[in-house]
């Protein structure tokens, strides 16, 4: 079912970034665009360090907790009812170097059907791979997921990150689906690259394997191809990045989600006509390593049949 020593697809990602020592000029462009957070950031660490609240901002990004779900999902075969899904994205590994032995304590033994995950494994490009590498392997050593471990690429992680997750035996989906089967049912799980920053996403070849009246999960960095899903005949669309913007306001919510979706597919449990959707709060951080009124999340869901249609 997994074939989890193939090489790395040649996707549009493998195009544009080239091999790895040698990334194409919109790459670097893409890169630089990247970078220039960093200035916005580091006034963010500043002040809250200045007004004495950075410390709090960090214990609070430490503190993730296993949230069970229970997702209403229309035309679920009845053979899936209870299906379990344990979700995690938006990790950034080197951001906060403790947070993997407190990630690995919360889900340690837990058992699930599958496992999945919604990219950004990494946080600054330009470093090795190793903190993302080594607390993946811990995370997969530490679940029970007799379906396997699926992934997508988010806008963080490099090209390198895939034959590296695929032999630790997290199965990379780059615009592929991958058909599984659970009590004797079949169903799809189809990933696209990363949407965002490089728009590596192809829905169209994503989709090349999959049948019409198939039951569907789709795992995405980003909610925003939420109408191409739908065209798809999409069941439950799982997807992270936003980080629930990581500082809420009071009256406010978030300042920025990075999402060209609507707000309400930014965060949390969602319905798009008939598809369910959920955009996780991420269980790292990026940018500043704190959150406030926005704790993170590993996600165990269960799918129910609902009435949403
Ligand atoms: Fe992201």
């Amino acid at each position: 079912m997994n074939n989890l020593n193939k090489k790395p697809i040649r996707s549009r990602r493998y195009l544009f970034e080239g091999e790895g020592s040698n990334p194409s000029l919109k790459f670097k462009a893409t890169y630089l665009r990247c970078l220039a957070w960093r200035i916005p950031h580091l006034i963010l660490k500043l002040f809250l360090k200045g007004i004495g609240l950075f410390e709090q901002g960090y214990k609070n990004a430490l503190n993730v907790k296993l949230r069970n779900r229970e997702i209403k999902v229309a035309r679920l075969p009845i053979e899936l009812e209870g299906l379990r899904v344990l979700f995690m994205s938006d990790l950034h590994f080197e951001e906060n170097p403790e947070l993997t032995d407190v990630l690995v304590d919360t889900i340690s033994q837990t058992k699930v059907d599958l496992c999945l995950f919604g990219g950004d494994f990494q946080r600054d490009r330009r470093k090795f791979l190793d903190p993302a590498i080594q607390g993946m392997k811990r995370i997969v050593d530490a679940v029970e997921a007799p379906l396997g471990f699926y992934a997508v690429l988010g806008n963080h992680d490099t090209i390198e990150l895939v034959p590296e997750l695929e032999r630790i035996g997290v199965r990379v989906l780059m615009n592929e689906s991958i058909k599984l089967e659970s009590k004797s049912s079949p169903f799809y799980v189809v990933g696209v690259d990363d949407p965002f920053y490089f728009k590596f996403d192809d829905i169209e070849k994503a989709f090349e394997n999959v049948p019409e009246n198939s039951f569907k999960i789709f795992l995405s960095h980003t909610p925003d191809l939420y109408e191409s899903a739908k065209g798809k005949g999409v069941n439950f669309y799982l997807c992270g990045h936003t980080h629930h913007g990581q500082i809420h306001f009071p009256f406010i919510g978030p300042l920025l989600l990075h999402s060209l979706s609507p707000k309400e597919m930014g965060m949390g449990e969602w319905l798009y006509e008939n598809m369910a959707g959920f955009t996780g709060p991420g269980v790292g951080t990026s940018g500043v390593p704190v959150r406030f009124r926005c704790p993170p999340e590993i996600t165990l869901m269960e799918l129910k049949s609902g009435q949403n249609e």
